[in-house]
């Protein structure tokens, strides 16, 4: 395995696998844990939750599943939050119990974790970056990389990123959205767009309260956009529809509303918007000698790039073709996992020997 692809040669180093290292993708929804097995990836996944007292956000009661389960259902003393908000750390304490357990669930009991890596927003600040490898330490790590998620997730879905022609990757998670230039195997360009997946659930909220009256829970939005969301474009896609049952504001008594696609792609717009605009100053600042391989090598991630059209309306807009990466929410995990397999693969000197 390794992250300039199948060229073996002799000149390549050779680093040999730790056999207890672990990639980590902390997503702001979902947290995703990689474990290097052979040529492939033990993958685990938890929801980015954790429980707390109400008065003492750092008491941690429950972490993953079984904080979830807790979600909206907590006695008044107990409230479910999430540590990341907009992809960044937002409670050291809370963001290191769930590191805890991610490593806890990618390791056996008889095992210690050696290295591990973690993906972090690409324009995280020192004091982020340093904040994710403090809590990777105390977690019981003895070797602690951070890395771009948009990096990770370029090495991940297999992109040629050692190579000089530039590929780039859309992330498009529930917090935010990273774009991603990269070629000779480092960041050569971002732009991270604060919008993602939850905004979208939360306009949906928005839209049906002021066109039906009625207040629906968050997740129920966030189930209808999975079934029928949609992006506006230029193709014509079905409008799919599904029913959701909410709060009548006028009688407090439950009310049927549908949910078609073209409502979602209403809540959608805004963000969509943000996304392009980021593209376009992207593309703005982009050197002719990368445009050859980005319109070549570009691939959206992250579980937001399942939305019907998005493809087809990037391409509209800036006439770069899109592919879907097919396990959207487990590449960055997968990257952050090559890496710790094989960090040295980040090092510039290998990344220009790999060239040769
Ligand atoms: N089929 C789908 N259609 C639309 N959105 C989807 C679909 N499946 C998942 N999502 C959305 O993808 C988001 C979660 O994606 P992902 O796991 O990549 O985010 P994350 O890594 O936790 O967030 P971030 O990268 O912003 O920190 C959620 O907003 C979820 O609603
Ligand atoms: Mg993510």
């Amino acid at each position: 395995m390794s992250i300039f692809g199948d060229n073996d040669d002799n000149e390549k180093p050779q680093q040999s696998v730790v056999r207890n290292s672990l990639g980590i993708d902390l997503g702001t929804l979902n947290t995703v844990i990689a474990k290097p097995s052979g040529d492939k990836f033990d993958l685990y996944q938890i929801p980015s939750v954790v429980a707390v007292k109400k008065d003492d956000h750092s008491s941690i009661l429950a972490v993953g599943e079984e904080a979830k389960r807790m979600l909206g259902r907590t006695p008044e003393d107990i409230i479910a939050v999430r540590p990341l908000k907009k992809g960044v750390i937002e409670n050291i304490i809370q963001a290191q119990s769930l590191l805890i357990r991610a490593i806890q669930i990618g390791i056996n009991d008889d095992e210690t974790v050696g290295r591990i890596v973690i993906g972090i927003p690409g324009d995280s600040s020192e004091v982020e970056k340093n904040a994710a490898e403090e809590i990777g330490r105390k977690a019981g790590a003895s070797e602690v990389i951070v890395i771009s998620e948009g990096l990770a997730a370029a090495i991940g879905a297999g992109l040629p990123i050692a190579e000089p022609h530039g590929t780039m990757i859309i992330d498009l998670g529930a917090g935010s959205t990273d774009l991603v230039v990269i070629s000779l195997g480092g960041i050569t360009d971002i732009e991270t767009v604060r919008y993602g997946g939850d905004d979208i659930d939360n306009r949906i909220v928005d839209l049906i309260a002021e066109k039906y009256n009625v207040a629906i829970g968050i997740h129920d939005a966030e189930n209808a956009k999975m079934e029928v969301g949609m992006v506006h474009c230029s193709q014509t896609l079905e409008n799919l529809s599904v029913e959701v049952i909410g709060k009548s504001l006028e009688t407090n008594r439950p009310k049927k509303v549908v949910i078609d696609s073209m409502l979602v792609a209403d809540a959608v717009e805004f963000v969509i918007q943000n996304i392009l605009d980021g593209l376009n100053i992207i593309l703005e600042r982009m050197s002719p000698d990368l445009i050859m391989g980005v319109y070549k090598n570009t691939v959206a991630v992250g579980g937001s790039s399942r939305l019907r059209g998005l493809k087809e309306r990037i391409y509209d807009e800036i006439e770069i073709p899109v592919t879907i990466s097919d396990d959207p929410m487990t590449v960055v995990a997968k990257g952050t996992a090559i890496v710790a397999a094989e960090p040295l693969a980040l090092e510039p000197e290998v990344r220009l020997k790999a060239m040769k």
